[in-house]
């Protein structure tokens, strides 16, 4: 498929992790990076089958506390999963999941009901407030701070998706935890005010923590507006499907038309009922999916005569790893839509009508032992969603 591309720079990025891959040996692949383990044999995907790659998500227990849930298909829920790990999380009317970062994985996010409102700060306290409504996405680079908040009188729900599978939503740096930990003498002389204004601060991490509704317009920081030069807010589906075909749609964003995501794509994609997102892989990145509506089958072709089938519905996690063929078909009733990522902020990928439409009639002829008439039935571009 034809998308912007920056090949020279994923080219670079490509050499200089080949490069620190020689460097640093195997140690980094157990510590879960995972620009490196798709670099290096993966002892899970060696074996004469391949292993499941659907984990049930929203079924599954997470954290629950009022209304507020967190739900997470980590490589502890989903093995195969090393380069993406997600999460699924509702709030509560005046909810909010509290100030937090986690340098260990970037954070790209989906709003998929209710609306929601975010503050993160960089470094030098660049920050950016910004509301969002369903169809809406935000990317947070690694490390840097954040607040999720539930806007308005009803809640909401969004789908989180990280830059590694060993990230847990339940090992993030909460500023209550921090505190609470700190002694009261090293605080105030840290805020260079009184011990006794600790007094009675959480003495654990908070993590859910529930308050009066937002106000409608966002109140000015302690320190005044400092706005950051990129922006963390993009509206996927307020903007064009990058693919509209007979049988389907695709909304995707990366880096070229959302710059700070620079390790994530992220894109939505929709089925009529019957059609299909035809058989293709990605050379740069692996794949996540969350079926937002319907079921839908997923293949996967593995080399070595393995193909495994998975049936997914709403609220389930599925997983390709890099370089996987893959296909994706609606099996329902109805419409389907499934949320997906990738850990590129390049999109790339090579789709098995346009590998065909790419070679003469002769080389498939004989590659495939049959006559090359045959093979000018075939598409001459790419398929991509048929109906
Ligand atoms: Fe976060
Ligand atoms: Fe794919």
């Amino acid at each position: 498929m034809s998308f912007p591309r920056r090949d020279f720079l994923a080219g670079t990025a490509a050499f200089a992790a080949g490069v620190t891959a020689a460097l640093v040996g195997t140690k980094r692949a157990d510590a879960g990076d995972a620009s490196f383990m798709n670099n290096v044999p993966d002892p899970l995907l060696s074996d004469k089958e391949l292993p499941t790659f659907k984990f049930a998500l929203e079924k599954s227990k997470g954290r629950v506390s009022g209304q507020n849930y967190a739900k997470e298909a980590t490589v502890n829920q989903l093995p195969i999963s090393k380069g993406i790990a997600g999460v699924t999380m509702g709030l509560a009317p005046g909810a909010m999941r509290e100030l937090h970062w986690h340098a260990t994985a970037a954070e790209w996010a989906f709003v998929n009901e209710g609306r929601v409102r975010t503050t993160v700060t960089g470094p030098a306290g660049f920050e950016e407030t910004n509301d969002f409504e369903p169809g809406d996405v935000w990317y947070f680079p690694r490390g840097h701070a954040h607040v999720l908040e539930c806007l308005g009188d009803q809640p909401c729900h969004f789908i989180l998706m990280f830059d590694n599978g060993y990230f847990s939503e339940f090992g993030t740096f909460s500023i209550t935890d921090w505190i609470g930990h700190t002694s009261k003498a090293l605080l105030a002389k840290n805020f260079g005010l009184p011990e006794s204004t600790f007094e009675g601060f959480p003495e654990k991490e908070v993590y859910f923590a529930q308050g009066a509704l937002p106000p409608a317009k966002r109140a000015t920081p302690l320190q005044g507006v400092k706005a950051p030069s990129e922006t963390h807010k993009y509206r996927l589906l307020a903007n064009p499907p990058h693919v509209n075909n007979k049988g389907g749609r695709l909304w995707l964003v990366d880096s070229t038309k959302f710059p700070i995501s620079k390790t994530f794509t992220g894109a939505i994609l929709e089925l009529d009922p019957g059609a299909m997102r035809e058989l293709h892989w990605h050379p740069t990145a692996d794949e996540w999916h969350y079926v937002l509506k319907g079921t839908v089958s997923v293949t996967m072709f593995g080399s070595g005569g393995r193909y495994r089938t998975e049936t997914l519905e709403k609220g389930d996690v599925g997983y390709i790893p890099q370089g996987y063929g893959h296909s994706i078909e609606n099996v329902g009733d109805g419409h389907c839509r499934v949320l997906i990522g990738f850990n590129s902020g390049v999109y790339q990928d090579i789709d098995l009508s346009e590998w065909s439409a790419s070679n003469p009639p002769d080389v498939l002829a004989t590659n495939f032992g049959k006559p090359a008439s045959l093979f000018e039935k075939f598409p001459r571009k790419d398929v991509f969603i048929t109906g």
